[in-house]
């Protein structure tokens, strides 16, 4: 039978692009709260003997987890013979490793418990820190491809002579491939983050660049203390202000509205999550994978 898409609620304009672009059958999960706030999950149609694809992005991911492990056992239940996961952004990949006595591995219990659920995965440009690949605590075969080529191909669209900023030493590859293929120079900040709020960065020597454009960009903005200190940092410096691209538009309670408050040129995001901010298409990168893990 042909694979069905499934999409949990915030998810159906993905799902339905990608069961059109890849001849799938859109299906419909039925996903509601209980007045006592338990999960209600009903899968409508049939998919006995084949294959199920999830649709869930994992921006906000304690709320979601629960639907999303009901509707990929119920899916199991009801005859399906694979259920995959399509998460354009992956949560859980922060913590990965005890920096104080007594904490939780969170990336590693979180990748455990999908791994138990599904068949395989699918991400667009997960926070591998001190991971080399989703692999080494992904226990089922997970895809992860790049969104630098596209963040490029914007920068070289709408910014005329830009400077790509990177926020931190980690980021240099990433930053460098981005910068490359915008065919523009980049220089990388030196960031400390002292809390999950509180974040220093500071700016090497960018006079060289005054006549062009500062683009910073990372892979997610999650409080935006980051491209806020860069912000202030630039100000300081006399630059002109920059502009901010991400991969994965998280911003937590308000950090859009303080990022646009701290005056920066604009910010651009791709639409991993959906957002206001969201410029940059990248549905269609997640449809190659998808096909392969759908033959093997
Ligand atoms: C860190 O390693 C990441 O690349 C981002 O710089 C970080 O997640 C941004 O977080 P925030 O927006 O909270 O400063």
């Amino acid at each position: 039978m042909n694979p069905v898409v499934l999409a949990l609620p915030g998810n159906e304009a993905v799902a339905k692009r990608l069961a059109e672009r890849l001849t799938l059958e859109l299906g419909r999960a039925e996903l509601r709260r209980f007045p006592d706030g338990e999960s209600y999950v009903r899968i409508d149609g049939a998919v006995k003997g084949g294959s199920v694809i999830v649709i869930c992005t994992l921006d906000r991911p304690d709320e979601k987890f629960l639907p999303l492990t009901f509707l990929a056992a119920t899916a199991r239940d009801c005859g399906a013979a694979r259920v995959g996961l399509v998460c354009p952004y992956l949560a859980y990949m922060r913590q990965d490793m005890r920096f104080r006595d007594g904490e939780g591995v969170t990336s590693s219990y979180f990748a455990s418990a999908i791994s138990k659920c599904f068949d395989w995965l699918v991400t667009i440009d997960p926070h591998l820190h001190r991971r080399a690949s989703l692999s080494e605590i992904y226990s089922i075969p997970a895809i992860a491809v790049h969104a630098a080529t596209r963040l490029a191909d914007w920068i070289r669209e709408y910014v005329p002579a830009p400077l790509v900023i990177g926020p931190d030493a980690e980021s240099e590859q990433w930053v460098s491939a981005v910068a490359d293929s915008a065919q523009a120079p980049y220089v990388v900040l030196e960031k400390v983050r002292l809390s999950d709020r509180e974040v220093q960065v500071s700016l090497p020597k960018a006079n060289r660049w005054r006549e062009r454009m500062p683009v910073l960009v990372d892979d997610i903005i999650s409080s935006a203390r980051t491209m806020i200190a860069a912000a202030r940092r630039f100000r300081e410096a006399g630059l002109r202000q920059p502009l901010c691209v991400g991969v994965h538009a998280i911003f937590a309670d308000r950090a859009y509205e303080e990022l646009i408050a701290a005056g920066v040129a604009g910010v651009v995001t791709c639409n991993t999550v959906p957002h206001i901010s969201n410029q940059i298409d990248i549905t269609d990168l997640l449809e190659a994978p998808i096909r392969n893990l759908l033959r093997t």
